[in-house]
């Protein structure tokens, strides 16, 4: 990473020996975002470089400026999990991808920046219809939400599946695929947000500020329980999900933002044959991302082709304004997904 104090230099370098391409990126600083000249990313084997048009912004790139959740080893600094934009170059190796060639992508960071080197694997068609802000939006939640909900708790028609902060980016994502799957799909989220969950498809919606999630659950499921959780709240919730679990039910936990450390009554657990798991997609490597897109690619983009999964985006921004955004974020205003534009 090169600090916008470096620029000049950069551009020196660059007249100089033609050598250095330069390109925008947000900077991380102080916990600080800033819209700083920094260096292009080099195009290794097997990847191609993306001239970004749009990123998404994920509650993992706040905690990321906030300075606790460092990108994993060979990412880039900059904070974005998820872009769209265009194939600028192909690297060594590569093939079925060319220049010129509109794609929306998985990232282990980079997002927030005018180029992205991406592992082909973790490339995605941009949905038919669908313009490249909204397909922008797509890839980190339906890669997180189709490896939990699908893969590893294979949720069938006909189940109960419990979504916590239906309103978040994820939230928005789960409710739509769980509908789409033919599961009932009861939701937690702040009271303003529940018409809108319930046009997305959700069944029941709890107000979790006020109203007992654990018996809203029991009621509307005649005390059988929900069969599948995806579960953003951690340790606040675990032992809330495992009263509202139903017999052979898994909880998947993704999120912590109500603590990591909590008590676990494996009686209760035990006697609802039920699982707890807890998965991140960030530090998952790349042969198992390139999995994970090629069930998205397979099983989720046929769902949003056919209108029955939608992108929610709430707002977009220029990219230079990323500190706005993430302050959107933080105050939960927004419903769906926040898109920075470069
Ligand atoms: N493990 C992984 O691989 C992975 C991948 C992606 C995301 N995640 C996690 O998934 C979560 C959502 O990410 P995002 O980017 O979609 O964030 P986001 O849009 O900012 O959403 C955060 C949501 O949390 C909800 N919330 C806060 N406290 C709650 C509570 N006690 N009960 C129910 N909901 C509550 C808020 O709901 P209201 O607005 O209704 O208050 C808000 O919608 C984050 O925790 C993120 O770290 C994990």
């Amino acid at each position: 990473m090169v600090p916008l104090q470096s620029a000049t230099r950069l551009w020196f370098l660059s007249y100089r020996w033609g050598r250095v391409g330069l390109m925008r990126a947000i900077v991380i600083e102080d916990k600080q975002l800033t819209w700083a000249v920094v260096a292009d990313p080099e195009v290794r084997a097997g990847e191609v470089i993306v001239d970004v048009t749009a990123s998404a912004v994920n509650r993992a790139d706040v905690l990321q400026r906030q300075g606790h959740y460092p990108p994993p080893e060979g990412a880039p600094d900059y904070p974005g999990l998820e872009c769209s934009g265009v194939i600028s170059a192909v690297g060594p190796g590569v093939t079925g991808h060319h220049v010129g060639e509109r794609v929306c992508a998985l990232l282990a960071g980079g997002g927030y920046a005018e180029r992205v080197a991406v592992p082909v694997g973790q490339l995605l068609p941009v949905p038919a219809g669908l313009s490249l802000v909204e397909a922008a939006t797509l890839p980190e939640v339906a890669c997180t939400v189709w490896s939990n909900v699908v893969d590893r708790d294979r949720l069938r028609p006909g189940e109960t599946l419990l979504v916590h902060g239906g309103g978040s980016g994820i939230g928005t994502f789960a409710v739509q695929l769980g509908v789409a799957l033919g599961a009932k799909v009861l939701t937690t989220a702040r009271a303003g947000k529940h018409d809108r969950l319930r046009a997305l498809g959700a069944e029941l919606t709890i107000d979790y500020r006020t109203d007992d999630f654990v018996r809203a659950v029991q009621a509307h499921t005649g005390g059988r329980g929900a069969d599948v959780i995806l579960d953003i709240v951690g340790a606040k919730y675990l032992a809330g999900n495992v009263a509202a679990l139903a017999p052979d039910g898994r909880i998947t936990v993704i999120g912590m933002q109500g603590g990591a450390v909590a008590e676990l009554d494996l009686g209760r657990l035990m006697a609802k044959r039920g699982r707890v798991s807890s998965t991140s997609l960030r530090a998952r490597p790349p042969a198992d991302k390139a999995r994970v897109v090629a069930g998205v690619r397979d099983q989720v983009w046929p769902l949003i082709a056919a209108g029955l999964v939608k992108p929610v985006v709430h707002r977009t921004f220029p990219m230079a304004e990323a500190a706005a955004a993430q302050e959107l974020m933080e105050s939960s205003d927004h419903f769906g997904k926040i898109v920075l534009l470069t």
